[in-house]
């Protein structure tokens, strides 16, 4: 069991890392929470597959399971008055505690829940993903999508407790399994050339072809032996980022790379065409590309990049409309009344923030 502490002050807290310890969670959720009464917020997905477990989970204490309709078309405001109304009706008071079980959307509802019921109350994060495990579950974002844009409700609230379990990543389909390793690559990119090299050589030490028919299921394998250094370096990075830089003010924005050209790819094709980290996959790619393009990239960085992407079965390239994509990221939050707050690499390992206009990105 490996233990990370978010240092925070009045609001730190920590991430386990382990591998099947569900039957540990009360004890661990006892260290942190003196009550009684659980709000566990899931969705149906997660629920089908773990339903017969949440006694081993969540024994001991008094809980109610609310379970919201899988996917992100899903994660929009007009849920929460009902998601309230069962919290109301769960009887559940300031003291309580918010269990977000599931990924990243179901991590965002639930600690939004959180953050606003009864003018905030305490929540902690099981994430069921890797994107959830390594992203979305630490650092206290959280929101919901309006039609205009993703994530524009939301707010800064920090979980009391991570409890990450490699366990669940068994259930993943092979797509969401994948899905997770362009956060893990973005980490690679954005803060420690190190950890990108040392995720090209465990990828590269498979020694099974991409074109081997079971490249897909082996890879999967090999990497399920590395995943907790994988999942404990990039919680380390994110963590020493947002110590850094709680609310986003300057630093925590290089944790964005690939986000704002990814995050437009994914509203414009409506949340159903690509996952979040396919459309990041793309977004990274394309912005290296784009600072080649404007002198400010190393020379050739993202065919490395590109390559490793690609290894992960993860896109490189998605085609979008400019004018399209560009009007999108005007209303993203990083965009101001003077530009876009860009995220370029300079290469990998080292990014800065550029603000650019949304139609001269792509000039
Ligand atoms: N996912 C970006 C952040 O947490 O700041």
């Amino acid at each position: 069991m490996e233990i990370l502490n978010v240092g925070l002050e009045k609001n730190s807290y920590d991430i386990i890392i382990g591998e099947n310890y569900a039957k540990d969670f009360p004890k661990y959720i006892k260290e942190i929470y003196s009550g009684k009464k659980l709000f566990v917020i899931t969705d149906s997905n997660v629920n089908e597959i773990y339903k017969n477990i949440y006694e081993k989970m969540f024994g001991g204490f008094d809980y109610t399971v609310y379970v919201l309709k899988a996917g992100e078309k899903n994660k929009h405001i007009r849920i929460m008055p009902e998601i309230y109304s069962a919290m109301v009706e769960a009887g559940v008071k300031r003291k309580d505690l918010v269990v977000a079980f599931g990924g990243g959307v179901v991590g965002d509802i639930a600690g939004f829940a959180a953050a606003s019921f009864l003018r905030g109350i305490s929540f902690i994060q099981i994430p069921t993903t890797i994107v959830s495990q390594v992203d979305s579950s630490v650092g206290g974002k959280v929101g919901v999508d309006l039609p205009e844009g993703k994530n524009l409700i939301g707010a800064f609230h920090q979980p009391k407790l991570v409890l990450i379990d490699n366990y669940f990543l068994n259930t993943l389909t092979n797509r969401y399994f994948y899905d997770g390793f362009a956060e893990i690559v973005k980490y690679g990119c954005i803060y420690d050339k190190k950890f990108f090299d040392r995720l090209v050589e465990i990828v590269e030490k498979i020694g099974v072809s991409q074109d081997d028919e079971n490249y897909i299921k082996k890879l999967r394998e090999h990497l399920m032996k590395y995943v907790n250094e994988l999942v404990y370096r990039s919680c380390e990075i994110k963590k020493e980022v947002v110590e850094k830089d709680e609310k986003e003010s300057n630093l925590r924005m290089i944790l964005n790379f690939g986000h704002t050209i990814g995050h437009a790819i994914e509203q414009f094709t409506n949340y159903e065409k690509y996952s979040h980290g396919e459309a990041i996959s793309a977004g990274m790619v394309d912005i290296t590309k784009i600072g080649e393009k404007k002198g400010l990239t190393k020379k050739d960085e993202f065919l490395k990049i590109e390559k490793l992407l690609k290894a992960l079965n993860l896109p490189t390239e998605i085609e979008y409309p400019k004018d399209k994509i560009s009007e999108i990221m005007k209303r993203d939050k990083k965009s101001t009344s003077d530009g876009i707050n860009f995220v370029i690499l300079k290469e990998i390992g080292e990014v800065e923030i550029r603000k650019i206009g949304e139609k001269e990105i792509f000039e």
